[in-house]
């Protein structure tokens, strides 16, 4: 077993759930509590750790990668996964931010418009899906 390739994989794995994690809390904050001023201060912090994970996922995706490219650079699956984590990500990212921003400055209109927050969820649980079946289909 090589325990570097493991320990990357680990913190990749590590890294998706906590991208997962903070896209569903801000869903559920937003269906169920709405978001005010207060809220999105909360979802501001939270968003920080998401994007540390997302350099994170970005670093120790390369090294997986590297480390197989025969197979992966092939893969069409890799592709997708890269398209939707550089362009449907960053649009998303952006589109929250500046949402979030409208929301601090009082916005009613853009506080109940939740489509931001269901894209954020489903574009990156796709994307791990994408890993995980990559990951399948090499095993
Ligand atoms: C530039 C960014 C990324 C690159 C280059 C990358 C690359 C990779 C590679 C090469 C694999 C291994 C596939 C294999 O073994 O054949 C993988 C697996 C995986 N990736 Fe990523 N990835 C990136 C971002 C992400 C993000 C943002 C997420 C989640 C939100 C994610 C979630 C996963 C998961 C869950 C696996 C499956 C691990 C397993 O089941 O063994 N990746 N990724």
């Amino acid at each position: 077993m090589d325990w570097v390739h493991t320990i990357i994989l680990i913190i990749h794995v590590l890294g998706a759930a906590l991208i997962i994690g903070v896209a569903f809390v801000s869903l559920v904050i937003e269906l169920k509590l709405g978001v005010d001023e207060q809220f999105a201060k909360l979802l501001k912090i939270i968003w920080k750790a998401a994007s540390a994970a997302l350099g994170i996922q970005l670093l120790t995706g390369i090294y997986l990668a590297a480390t197989d490219w025969e197979h992966v650079g092939s893969n069409p699956l890799f592709w997708v996964k890269m398209f939707l984590y550089f362009i449907v990500g960053t649009a998303i990212g952006i589109v929250n931010r500046k949402r979030l921003a409208k929301i601090k400055a009082g916005d009613l209109q853009a506080a109940k418009n939740h489509s931001g927050a269901w894209a954020g969820f489903l574009v990156f649980i796709l994307v791990a899906s994408i890993g995980v079946i990559m990951a399948e289909s090499q095993a």
